[in-house]
């Protein structure tokens, strides 16, 4: 039986029954509460004006996230908390720190974007909890937002002197409690039109809703699944939603491995990872945005298994596995293995992906990692081309070496060729020669918008000359050097 969508919004809890399933959130807000606050620019998470904050409860606190509702379905709000730039007049009618600042510091001109800008400041500022946040954050904070008028200096200014006018008060511990009182203990089922949304609560409950409606579309994030509808116009058909089962959320170090919850949060799986690997920050932090990192899933981004997707790349490099779950049970596969082809994996209809696991660093192997990103703007951008290098170094025999590359094939793929080319040879510029030169055997990119096939296959080679640059045994290059050719490459 269909039970409606349940959320917290403007100080009460509202009800929706009868919507279709991927009706958006900003469709909701616009045009059935009237709420126009929020924006619609792009559609497809690039742009930020219909950025909101999303409250949901985690370990009995409200965890504040900024996300985007162009792309997030409606029914994923259920037991959550949405506020908006309607939200944050305070009750005496002034304006919020945020937007005080926004108009001394002259950060609106044509105001198409400034609801979105609030918005992920606003998230910063409850983050920040009054301390002023560093350059970096606040990049970080609005690095899915884009102003077409204004420039960005008089916006990060106000982000530096939101935190200086009075502050506001936001009652989070009112919001768990409401949101407490909205949690279901057992799946849940919503009924939209013909079809349904499935909100199952557990693991167990997930590997038999999934055996039950194998033709149903698994949803985490809904930043990649989202943009099927709202630019492909696609009809997604009944939808099992993984957001809400906890037990997938989970990361924990062990036998040698971290196990990351095919449902962690891009942004929780990286800040897990970065703290073995600390050569995975740059990624973590260019990986689109911070409202897609806080809404996008590590397993979702395995799951789709794009030839451009930036994780597959170092999850390969580094010796990943993937745990796939079902009725039956479990079954571990090496990540490189799950990719058949394009958009074609080795996933039964009845499975899902239920973990990934990353190998720790074992101490005194002479292990080198790296990985790099190449992409036309830093923030909030695909990859042209994505290398991740991973060597073992005896001395400066290479032991063994594993590569993987994005957008150089049809799938996230191993450089068999260059490996064999570095095993067993010294870490020198001949041996690295003989890898370069390798890779055009393992590789045949496309020319597509990003890049031509020409230019990929160059800023492959280009990309193994820079690690060897950066990790050579013989003689160490002065730093100016290395900085010199990554400013090139
Ligand atoms: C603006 C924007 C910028 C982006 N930038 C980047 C970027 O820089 N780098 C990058 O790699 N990607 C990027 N992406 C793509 C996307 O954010 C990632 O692929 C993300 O990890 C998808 O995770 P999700 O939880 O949102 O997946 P969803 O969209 O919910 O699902 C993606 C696919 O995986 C399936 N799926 C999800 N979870 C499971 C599971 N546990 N088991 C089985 N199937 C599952 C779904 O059915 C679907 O096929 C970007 C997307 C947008 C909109
Ligand atoms: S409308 Fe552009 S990110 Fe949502
Ligand atoms: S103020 Fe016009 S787009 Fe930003």
């Amino acid at each position: 039986m269909s039970e409606p969508i349940r959320f917290y919004y403007r100080g009460t809890v509202q009800q929706v029954d009868g919507a279709a399933p991927t009706r958006t959130v900003l469709q909701h807000l616009r045009e059935d509460l009237h709420c126009t606050g929020t924006k619609e620019g792009c559609a497809e998470g690039d742009c930020g004006a219909c950025t909101v904050v999303v409250g949901t409860l985690k370990d009995g606190q409200v965890e504040m996230q900024a996300v985007n509702s162009c792309i997030q379905f409606l029914p994923t709000l259920d037991g959550k908390a949405l506020f908006t730039v309607e939200d944050l007049q305070q009750h005496d009618g002034a304006l919020h720190p945020v937007q005080q600042a926004l108009v001394e510091c002259h950060g609106s001109q044509c105001g198409f974007c400034t609801p979105g800008f609030v918005m992920s400041l606003w998230g910063l500022y409850l983050k920040q909890e009054g301390a002023k946040p560093s350059r970096c954050q606040i990049d970080d904070a609005l690095s899915g937002n884009l102003c077409r008028c204004t420039g960005y200096r008089p916006i990060i200014d106000a982000a530096e002197r939101m935190v200086e006018l009075p502050p506001a008060q936001f009652d989070a511990d009112d919001v768990a409690a409401q949101l407490q009182a909205l949690k279901r203990e057992r799946m849940a089922v919503y009924t939209g039109g013909t079809h349904d949304f499935y909100a199952p609560r557990t693991v167990a409950e997930l590997a038999q809703v999934r055996a039950d409606k194998p033709a149903a579309t698994m949803l985490a994030g809904s930043t990649d699944v989202g943009l099927w509808v709202t630019k492909q116009m696609r009809d997604l058909g009944d939808v099992i939603y993984l957001g809400h089962v906890d037990e997938l959320k989970t990361i924990a170090e062990r036998d040698g491995m971290l196990e990351i919850g095919a449902g962690a949060s891009l942004n929780d799986a990286y800040a897990a990872v970065v703290r073995h690997y600390g050569e995975l920050q740059e990624m973590w932090q260019r990986f689109a945005s911070l409202p897609i990192r806080n809404a996008g899933t590590l397993g979702g981004n395995v799951a789709n298994g794009s030839p451009i997707g930036d994780s597959m790349p170092w999850l390969i490099a580094l010796g990943s596995s993937v745990v796939l779950r079902s009725v039956r049970g479990e079954r571990v596969l090496a990540l490189e293995d799950f990719y058949l082809g394009y958009q074609k994996k080795d996933l039964q209809p009845d499975e899902f992906v239920q973990s990934v696991r990353v190998p720790l660093p074992r101490a005194g192997l002479g292990a080198v990692f790296r990985t790099y990103k190449l992409a036309k703007r830093f923030d909030q951008d695909i990859s042209a081309v994505c290398a991740a290098f991973a060597l073992t170094l005896d001395g400066d025999t290479v032991t063994s070496a594993r590569i993987a590359f994005g957008g150089m094939a049809a799938t996230p793929k191993r450089a068999a060729q260059a490996e064999q080319a570095l095993t067993g040879q010294s870490w020198n510029e001949a041996t690295l020669h003989a890898a370069m030169a390798a890779l055009a055997q393992d590789y045949q990119p496309l020319t597509d918008m990003r890049a031509s096939s020409e230019y990929r296959l160059l800023a492959a080679q280009n990309l193994l000359r820079r690690f060897w640059y950066e990790t050579r045994t013989d003689a160490p290059l002065a730093v100016d050097a290395v900085n010199a050719f990554a400013v090139r490459a």
